[in-house]
């Protein structure tokens, strides 16, 4: 028998919660008592997935939010909706990410991809610190993945002039890792941690476009997350990049101080936000 944490009392938002592994984390985080807010970027899949959740779980709690991550607009809007929902958030999950299908340059000037993958989740995450801050605990989990090992890295070339799906696939998650080490320097003095995660290969579509038939299931993948997540065991866990359940130590790229600080300088441009202000320490 899985045992299943007590957040009742507490907010969790999940991005991408129409498929895959995110769904499924609907599914364990539902019955816990928390209040959901899952994000989608189709209305119709959206409304779907919280009746299958609502259904099964027995949890009616749960808040619809949509944005596609290719529009920086439609994220912006998004922020404003989690903050409208709720003054208090305690589980942000970063889960929404896509596999290219071919090369796309997004209406913000962004090879999509690296917008979907890493661009919206980090403008998103920057936004909704102010409803993450707050005496009690906060944790931020970012989906990476192993295939971060694969590739170096190129924040000069943000329309990937020469595209390759893999490796568009493989920086966005490359990316996230410095974000998320640097997120964590920031956020030192606060009691909000973020780390992020392989959640091992999982047998959804994104892996069927690899094109990859194996792997554990949805549940395995999902199950790693809410881990990270809720397990007290990381309580005092930041910046830390793990495969499954265990911390490892992420590609020498991935930990290369140089790139965390020049990647949080162009991200902060990329978004649109102000860039005089390099740090986003809440008050
Ligand atoms: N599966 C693996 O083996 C594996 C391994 C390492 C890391 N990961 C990471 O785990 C996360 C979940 O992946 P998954 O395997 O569960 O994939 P999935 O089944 O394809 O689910 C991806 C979710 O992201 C949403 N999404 C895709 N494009 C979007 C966009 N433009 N705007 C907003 N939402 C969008 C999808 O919405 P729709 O339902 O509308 O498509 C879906 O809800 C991803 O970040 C992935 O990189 C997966």
């Amino acid at each position: 028998m899985e045992t299943i944490p007590n957040l009742a009392g507490k907010t969790v938002l999940i991005t991408g919660a129409t498929d895959g592994i995110g769904k499924e984390l609907g599914k364990l985080f539902a019955p816990t008592g928390a209040k959901l807010i899952l994000h989608g970027r189709n209305p119709r899949r959206l409304s779907s997935a919280i009746e299958e959740i609502s259904k099964e779980t027995g949890n009616t709690d749960i808040t619809p939010v949509l944005a596609d991550f290719s529009s920086l607009d439609q994220v912006r809007a998004m922020a404003e909706n989690v903050q409208k929902t709720t003054n208090r958030l305690h589980f942000l999950i970063n889960n929404a990410g896509h596999y290219p299908n071919g090369k796309i340059i997004t209406e913000d000037g962004f090879e999509q991809t690296l917008q979907v993958n890493y661009l919206s989740p980090f403008l998103l995450t920057v936004s909704l610190i102010p409803i993450l801050t707050a005496k009690d605990q906060s944790r931020i989990v970012n989906l990476s993945s192993i295939g971060h090992r694969l590739v170096w890295h190129n924040i000069k070339d943000p329309q990937m002039k020469f595209f390759w799906r893999w490796v568009a696939y493989c920086r966005s998650k490359l990316l996230v890792i410095p974000a998320t080490r640097e997120l964590a320097e920031q956020l030192a003095d606060t009691n909000i941690t973020v780390n992020c995660i392989h959640p091992g290969i999982i047998r959804t579509k994104l892996i069927r476009m690899l094109p990859l038939s194996w792997g554990n299931s949805v549940h395995e993948g999902a199950k790693t997350v809410l881990n990270l997540a809720t397990n007290p065991e990381f309580d005092h866990v930041s910046g830390k990049y793990l495969e499954k359940e265990k911390i490892v130590q992420a590609s020498a790229i991935a930990r290369s101080h140089k790139l965390q600080k020049s990647l949080w300088r162009v991200s902060l441009r990329w978004a649109g936000l102000n860039t005089s202000k390099a740090t986003i320490k809440p008050k």
